[in-house]
């Protein structure tokens, strides 16, 4: 017993957490892009996730140099680092999450629709080798246009006859993040229990944040600036980075707390809903068909897209315009891939 107590306390946390995983949840985690601003501390993140027990990191460049440094941190996952080209189909082989942050990031002035071209193809061809990989794996979209990466994601899956709409999400948690934080900050709030909703898609407008169901209400120029923020936090970082690229730190933590959410729902947890952006049925009268809501978690992807719910009447005209620009961007999305699979 007192032998048991010691050996217990001087484990690191990590540590005791990674011996509380039980032995069934042995999963692989693919991260492509994982030597970039995101992919690294994303993977290091992942690392430390007991509940993660194999590492499998690609890029075009770079990927052996961090696996080999991350697989020396002392929690139990394997790490591996596979070179581009064909080595992306052993990394992705087996794989129950594949997050995708591979792309370039914004430079001061751009919108992420700017990044389209560029990512559209390097997302299309990444999304074809998971289809064929890894076609029941869940695939976790984080490179921009996020709007139109879905999409064309799903157009990939669906040519090649896997297309799963419980298994793809657009990660969206970046907003649901700032918009806890940046309430906390102007109530004075412990952030850690803030968790506002944040809908619609990722993007400018499209990002909308509905503080009412929060039990906030926030009125005038406080209301709008708080609201601009949420929708233009992206700039804040673009900016402040001054063409060094866009958020890599706080977007590895949302990234892996998303990943970590589905990791808690596969393994049997139930009640775990995250806001994501998915293939859903909440706006597809109107031509808009894929939309970020609360969504349900469970070991089959997408257990139970929520409905918006009650919104106030701002909160309305934001869901207005945000409608109207996620119909456009989805459209982009599919009809280029279409033309250029
Ligand atoms: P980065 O340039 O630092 O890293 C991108 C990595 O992708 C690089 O290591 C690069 O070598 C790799 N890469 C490029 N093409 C590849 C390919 N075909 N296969 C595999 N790897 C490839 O960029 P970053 O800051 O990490 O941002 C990555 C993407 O994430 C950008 O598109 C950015 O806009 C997006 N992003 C999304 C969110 C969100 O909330 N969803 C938040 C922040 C950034
Ligand atoms: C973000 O919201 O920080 C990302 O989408 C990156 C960007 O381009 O703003």
């Amino acid at each position: 017993m007192f032998a048991r107590k010691v050996t217990t306390s001087v484990l690191g946390a990590a540590q005791r957490r990674t011996f509380s995983a039980s032995a069934s949840n042995l999963t692989k985690v693919a991260v492509l892009g994982a030597a970039g601003g995101i992919g690294q501390p994303l993977s290091l993140l992942l690392k430390l996730n007991p509940r993660v027990s194999e590492l499998a990191l690609y890029d075009i460049k770079g990927a052996p140099g961090v696996a080999a440094d991350i697989s020396h941190i002392n929690t139990k996952s394997t790490v591996k680092g596979y070179e581009a080209g064909d080595e992306i189909k052993e990394c992705l082989k087996g794989a129950e999450i594949v997050l995708i942050p591979a792309g370039v990031p914004r430079k001061p002035g751009m919108t992420r629709d700017d990044l389209f071209n560029t990512n559209g193809s390097i997302v299309r061809d990444l999304a074809k080798a998971a289809a064929e990989s890894c076609p029941d794996a869940n695939i976790l979209i984080i490179s921009n246009p996020v709007n139109s990466t879905v999409p064309i994601t799903a157009e990939v899956f669906k040519s090649k006859g896997v297309y799963n709409p419980k298994r793809l999400f657009g990660v969206t948690t970046l907003d649901v993040v700032r918009a806890s934080r940046f309430i906390s900050q102007l109530k004075s709030t412990d952030p850690a229990n803030e968790n506002i909703t944040v809908v619609g898609g990722h993007s400018g407008a499209t990002i909308v944040p509905l503080l009412s169901q929060a039990g906030y209400t926030l009125e005038g120029a406080e209301r709008d600036e708080y609201v601009k923020r949420v929708q233009f936090g992206g700039d804040e970082v673009v900016q402040a980075k001054g063409g060094a690229g866009s958020a890599t730190l706080s977007m590895a933590m949302a990234g892996a707390r998303f990943a970590e959410s589905l990791l808690k729902a596969a393994q049997g947890q139930k009640g775990v809903i995250e806001p994501t952006y998915v293939d859903s049925p909440l706006y597809k009268d109107q031509g808009v068909t894929y939309f970020a809501s609360n969504v349900e978690l469970g070991p089959n992807g997408v257990e139970k897209i929520h409905p918006v719910g009650k919104v106030s009447e701002h909160e309305q005209g934001l869901l207005d315009v945000c409608l109207k620009d996620l119909k456009t961007n989805i459209e982009k999305g599919e009809k280029w891939v279409k033309e250029n699979m």
